[in-house]
């Protein structure tokens, strides 16, 4: 599918003048029409919840943006569950899906009456001995193990992964929350990620409905809710087709009507943890060339860097590249031996597709700093959503002490 920008040429050199590049720009309008046809998708589902996936855009303003859609957070982390709170989301808007959990993280989680979902058997103890008493609603992340395979290019390997609990586990788990006081269940899987599929959440609903149906039957527990989590996947490459979200709602009702309603279980809510479907093409890096290399290659140097947007230099990720204003388009290595329309210095790029994993990867190396976020809203207008770091920010962990006293 061809991929067009967002936004036009003379609209970034208006942003331009008030925010300099690199900064990361988001469309209000993607974000919010994409959210309401993921809600249609499920509209058949009388309790369902998109949760989305803090991490994949841990932005205060969007979260807002979110909220106003009724999508509630999946948090992983206390900073998560702070601004999650901090947004307003409260009690059951919120759920927490961590691994590896320090207890006060469940303490917190549990203050704010958010869904906690267990990621391991021995979270068991540790919760209880945390909090004093075992939460009434809880949930439980699956791991079926082996290969989970949707089609030969679309596979993942739940057997090598550390998250959730076995079947087994799955089963004890249940029996001793239930003796503790547990009543209102859930269950969790995440097993293939960024699927351009309209296959994989039914072929994963199908997996969890009928352990639902057993575990209900077997333990007794009573499975209230059934959450999706992530991995539908985005077209970050033109030649793909952008999953279609109807179909595959639809394809997950079916299975529901197979498999859930046949054992009573028709009032079983679905939820989903999206992240990169809710956000991802909806942000952009916008960043200028500033210089031209001509060494062992041919080299266009750009104002940002992997600080900004780690998804190529972490896993040689794609994502492709408009130069504006040039009527071709094709992208620190943003590109790498990829055919571009020829780039002049000053020429602005929009690099596509990076709404979720993107600004949230950034990180510090070589001193570089984050950049701004922008939202261009419905209107037309833009509003700064974050400011762009600065050398204080950089320098504030060591404001315990002045061995920087002396820095300008
Ligand atoms: C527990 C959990 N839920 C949801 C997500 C969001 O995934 P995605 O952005 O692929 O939809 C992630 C991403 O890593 C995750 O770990």
């Amino acid at each position: 599918m061809e991929k067009k920008p967002f936004v036009t040429l003379k609209q970034l050199k208006e942003i331009e003048k008030t925010y300099p590049t690199p900064f990361y720009l988001y469309d209000e309008k993607g974000i919010r029409e994409n959210a309401a046809r993921l809600k249609q998708a499920f509209a058949w589902n009388k309790g369902y919840k998109e949760y989305f996936a803090v991490k994949a855009t841990p932005n205060p303003f969007l979260l807002n943006l979110l909220k106003e859609m009724g999508c509630g957070t999946d948090c992983s982390s206390m900073t998560e569950l702070m601004m999650s709170k901090a947004c307003g989301f409260k009690g059951h808007d919120i759920m927490f899906s961590s691994n590896d959990t320090p207890p006060e993280e469940f303490a917190y989680a549990e203050k704010l009456g958010a869904i906690i979902n267990l990621d391991d058997i021995t979270h068991i103890e540790c919760l209880e001995q945390t909090l004093g008493y075992i939460p009434e609603t809880i949930s439980c992340r699956f791991n079926p193990g082996g290969v989970f395979k949707v089609s030969n290019d679309i596979m993942d390997n739940p057997g090598d992964s550390k998250y959730g609990m076995t079947t087994e586990q799955m089963f004890q788990a249940f029996k001793i929350l239930k003796d503790k006081g547990a009543k209102h269940f859930g269950i969790h899987a995440f097993l293939a990620s960024n699927t351009v599929t309209l296959e994989y959440y039914p072929m994963l609903a199908k997996i969890l409905f009928e352990l639902a149906v057993r575990l209900q039957e077997e333990t007794g527990a009573h499975v209230e809710f059934i959450n999706l989590s992530g991995g539908i996947g985005i077209p970050y490459r033109p030649d793909q087709e952008p999953n279609d979200i109807l179909a595959i709602g639809d394809g997950v009702r079916k299975v529901y009507e197979e498999v859930l309603v046949p054992a009573g279980m028709d009032d079983v809510a679905i939820c989903t943890e999206l992240g990169r479907f809710m956000m991802g093409p909806y942000g952009a890096l916008i960043t200028k060339a500033i210089h031209e290399k001509h060494t062992h290659k041919e080299y266009v140097g750009v104002d940002a860097c992997a600080v900004n947007l780690m998804r190529p230099a972490m896993y040689g990720a794609y994502h492709h590249v408009t130069v504006m204003g040039k009527e071709d388009e094709n992208n620190d290595k943003f590109a790498i031996d990829r055919m571009l329309p020829e780039i002049c210095k000053g020429d602005l790029l929009f690099i596509h597709d990076t709404g979720a994993h993107g600004f949230a990867m950034g990180y510090n190396y070589n001193g570089k700093l984050k950049s701004a976020e922008l939202l261009l809203k419905q209107d037309g207008s833009v509003e700064m959503i974050r400011r762009a770091e600065t050398p204080e920010d950089y320098f504030a962990t060591f404001d315990f002490c002045d061995i920087l006293k002396d820095i300008d």
